[in-house]
């Protein structure tokens, strides 16, 4: 019945019903499942470990390559499996049990995952669940829309789990490249040195033997819940291309730039976008995550060329890249996280890296992960392989969330999840504030001018005036310096009563 799906002999016999493969999974298990922010994402076994926790005890450690879709996190959550989960989500009701302190979260960089497995840093995973295309001849798993950290899971694992969607088009296979490095003290350099080269074999090479179980689905991936950009998002990649241009009228880029690196969600999804009207051609990317942005610099002819780990669209967009493949083939690969995130390879070709900040300081630190300090959002996710290691490292944020009741320019970012080090560019919808090469007092002035809402810019500078007072070389007033934040949470907003918007302004 599934011939064209399941090549290898003998393993059709091992199709069974998502029940029956939760049987394999014991109490306190690792598990590594497929996905990666929510593309690729095994579909069955969630709901079937959700189910089965309801009639006995099932708690699991679940590493995943990063987010699952289909609500997955949170039925799993919500039904007591997850004891531990790693490395990143973005789920609501995850987040919730995360916050609750009812499920422990372990936020990862997204390259580090595997190379914490394979040399024992993390205990070993038990099972694998790979949703999957196809089985080939020689027993090797063909991914679907993502590889995330699939390929190691598979080669570690006792057991192997793979969830056969049929409604992923067998055209798939080929796009992916499966390259594990070696492992530690005898490895090798990683031999890529253009984004379109090829390293490894088109599916993931496992003893056929720990297949234990095939589990037949037809679930599309979750679509991107990415917003479409608005005058905000679109200001803030009108100052991108500016500075781009700028540095190709300096000199220091050519009009295809460098690879370009673009993080999950709305921000960094409509910067790309922005691209579309732009003067760049032969672009690459070298990034993690391909959006609706990247499908459409690709049919515009401005992308010569996209690598990623995943393929994670809207719906429509879906449908377009699932039906077009062969128009994308030549033009696109999904590789390993750990490959697509490798600070040696982000370091060789020179990446220009656009993350998505939830908050940044008058001094360059970001931070993209912890509402107040304290709450998870999502999850550092790739932003720290690139951001440290690139060639350019940009963050981007709106200068105010929560209806301006927040400013997204602080004095001191309440949680730090890249340094002040690995920031070269922050941009908001006011401007773009470069800061190579400034010194921490230098810094101060060009984040608040070019980066903070008008209203909170007054503030601000009050506060570096009398921090500098105080003397340093990161001047600050200690007892000050999360008075932001925590004024937010007692009155519902960080604005100062005695800074009128208009004083702000004018000031
Ligand atoms: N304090 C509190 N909440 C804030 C905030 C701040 N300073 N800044 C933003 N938010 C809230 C928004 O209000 C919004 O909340 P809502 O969902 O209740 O509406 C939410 O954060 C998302 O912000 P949004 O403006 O819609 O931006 P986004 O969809 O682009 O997401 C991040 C922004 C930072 C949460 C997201 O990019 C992320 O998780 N990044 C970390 C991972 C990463 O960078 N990966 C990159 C490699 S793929």
């Amino acid at each position: 019945m599934f011939k064209d799906r399941i090549r290898y002999p003998g393993l059709e016999d091992k199709v069974m019903t998502a029940q029956e493969a939760a049987a394999f999974f014991q109490d306190g298990m690792n598990v590594g499942m497929s996905g990666f922010t929510r593309a690729g994402d095994c579909k069955a076994m969630p709901r079937a470990l959700a189910q089965r926790a309801q009639s006995e005890p099932l708690k699991l450690n679940v590493v995943t390559g990063a987010s699952l879709g289909n609500d997955s996190d949170g039925l799993m959550a919500e039904a007591g499996v997850l004891a531990k989960r790693m490395p990143f989500q973005v789920d609501a009701v995850l987040r919730r049990h995360i916050n609750q302190g009812k499920v422990l979260f372990t936020d990862q960089h997204l390259s580090q995952t595997v190379e914490q497995l394979r040399c024992g840093n993390l205990p070993a995973i038990d099972i694998a669940v790979i949703e999957a295309v196809a089985i080939t001849e020689s027993g090797a798993i063909v991914p679907t829309t993502s590889v995330g950290n699939s390929a190691s899971f598979a080669q570690q694992a006792q057991q192997i789990i793979v969830e056969l969607n049929l409604s992923m088009p067998v055209e798939l296979e080929g796009l992916h490249d499966i390259y594990v490095p070696q492992a530690r003290p005898n490895r090798e350099p990683i031999p890529l040195t253009h984004v379109d080269q090829r390293l490894g074999e088109t599916a993931i090479q496992v003893d056929p033997a720990r297949i234990v179980g095939i589990v037949i689905t037809d679930a599309l991936d979750s679509p991107s819940s990415a917003l479409p950009p608005d005058a905000e998002t679109q200001a803030i990649a009108g100052h991108i291309i500016e500075f781009l241009k700028a540095e190709v009228a300096a000199g220091r880029l050519s009009n295809s730039l460098l690879p370009l690196q673009v993080g999950i969600g709305t921000i960094a999804n409509a910067v790309t976008h922005g691209l579309v009207d732009s003067p760049f051609h032969d672009l690459t990317m070298y990034s993690e995550v391909l959006q609706d942005s990247a499908i459409a610099l690709l049919d515009s002819g401005q992308l010569r060329f996209a690598s990623a780990s995943s393929v994670t669209l809207s719906a429509a967009k879906t449908t377009q890249f699932l039906e077009g493949l062969d128009r994308y083939r030549d033009k696109v690969v999904l590789r390993p996280q750990e490959i697509s995130n490798h600070p040696e390879l982000v370091r060789r070709l020179g990446i220009i890296a656009i993350n998505t900040a939830m908050e940044f300081d008058i001094y360059g630190n970001v931070n993209s992960t912890h509402v107040c300090g304290t709450h998870m959002m999502n999850g550092i996710g790739g932003s720290g392989d690139f951001a440290r290691n690139a060639h350019l490292s940009i963050f981007v944020s709106k200068s105010v969330a929560k209806d301006g009741a927040i400013s997204s320019v602080v004095p001191m970012v309440s949680h730090v999840d890249h340094t002040e080090h690995d920031v070269a560019v922050l941009v908001s919808e006011w401007g773009l504030a470069d800061l190579r090469g400034l010194a921490p007092r230098e810094r101060t002035r060009v984040v608040i001018q070019h980066c903070a809402h008008p209203d909170y810019r007054a503030a601000l500078l009050d506060y570096v005036e009398r921090a500098e007072q105080r003397g340093g070389h990161t001047p600050h007033i200690l007892e000050e310096a999360l008075s932001w934040h925590a004024r937010y949470q007692q009155q519902g907003s960080m604005r100062q009563e005695q800074c009128s918007a208009q004083e702000a302004v004018t000031a």
